[in-house]
């Protein structure tokens, strides 16, 4: 349905005015340190149903709750030691929890796509956090893009997307992070690695003092919405690349020459994720105006690496 989408500013008036049209069952846009989140009141039904449809996204795919700390965490999910224990290491901050729901817990079903999990997280963002105080309640909310796209990290990137569609975006300038949260499943003391993000897996692992099980299989992720194709810019992409061909314009990666575009030429996995998705899209606009492909530099396999190579391998995968 066409809407007027508002644009409201990071100050009390904008936390108000978005919290309200959460409350009213609205949707909002609103900045997290990883990406924009497109937010709902995690208990109606007919809120959730809209960020479906806004986004165009398979209603099998489960959203993630956001709530101001652990302690409401706690009225939504069932918290193993484990799982307090990653919570005090990370929250506010970018990792999500895969949690049996909690009794009486009231969420939509929609959220949880009729699992009986909930992926929660407690994001550290300023206007975010300021937005879940103010709203006082869960909110359900995935990245703020069509279905399939690329993550939006600025409230220009959320309107390229969803202006008309969705009722405010609470401008907050770029997120920090970049990249999606860290998804993490916990049974009891069993952790395992549903979605590389924003936290390593390495710095997971320093805090438990032992190794978190990795998909075996990267093609056959656990979470329901890792699907092979996704943050597909509309250019096709060939990835790993040292040498681009004439058609081919280069994101690059340390030092190089022949980049258009360079996600961190100091070779920094921070510097990298941060600027991963925006450049994305900027080198997408530069490949079709030149109708030429996407080549993309080696970007190491450690630390934030893992989470950058995944997001690059969905992009580039056949569609
Ligand atoms: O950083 C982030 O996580 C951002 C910001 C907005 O918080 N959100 C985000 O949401 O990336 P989304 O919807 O794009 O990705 C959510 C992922 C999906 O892959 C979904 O399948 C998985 O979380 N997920 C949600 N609930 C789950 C559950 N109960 N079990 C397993 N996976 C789940
Ligand atoms: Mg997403």
């Amino acid at each position: 349905m066409e809407q007027k989408t508002a644009r409201l500013s990071g100050d009390s008036a904008g936390i108000a005015a978005a919290a309200k049209l959460l409350a009213a069952g609205g949707l909002v846009a609103f900045p997290t340190e990883t990406v924009y989140g497109l937010g709902a009141d995690a208990r109606n039904d007919a809120a959730v149903a809209a960020i479906y449809a806004a986004k165009g996204r398979p209603s099998f795919n489960p959203l993630i709750v956001h709530v101001a700390d652990l302690q409401v965490a706690e009225e939504y999910a069932q918290f193993s030691d484990t799982a307090r224990q990653l919570a005090a290491a990370f929250w506010p901050g970018p990792l999500s929890l895969v949690l049996p729901v909690a009794a009486n817990a009231g969420l939509s079903d929609r959220v949880t796509a009729g699992l009986d999990s909930v992926a929660i997280r407690v994001p550290a963002h300023p206007l975010g956090h300021a937005l879940l105080s103010a709203f006082d309640g869960p909110v359900a909310a995935p990245s703020a893009n069509i279905s399939g796209r690329v993550s939006p990290t600025t409230p220009r990137h959320v309107l390229d997307g969803l202006d008309g569609r969705i009722g405010a975006v609470l401008m907050g300038g770029a997120c920090d992070v970049g990249l999606e949260s860290t998804i993490l499943s916990v049974v009891g003391d069993k952790v395992s690695l549903l979605r590389a993000g924003g936290i390593t897996a390495e710095a997971i692992e320093n805090l438990l003092g032992k190794p978190i099980r990795r998909p075996a299989d990267p093609d056959r992720p656990q979470s329901p919405g890792q699907m092979a194709s996704h943050y597909a810019p509309a250019a096709l992409i060939r990835l790993n690349v040292t040498e681009p061909k004439v058609d081919e314009v280069l994101l690059g990666f340390g030092d190089q020459a022949q980049a258009v575009l360079n996600l961190s030429p100091r070779g920094d996995l921070a510097e990298a994720a941060s600027n991963l998705f925006a450049m994305l899209r900027q080198i997408d606009l530069v490949a079709q105006e030149k109708q030429a492909r996407i080549a993309v530099a080696p970007v190491p396999m450690h630390g934030l690496g893992l989470a950058i190579n995944d997001r690059l391998s969905r992009a580039a995968a056949p569609r």
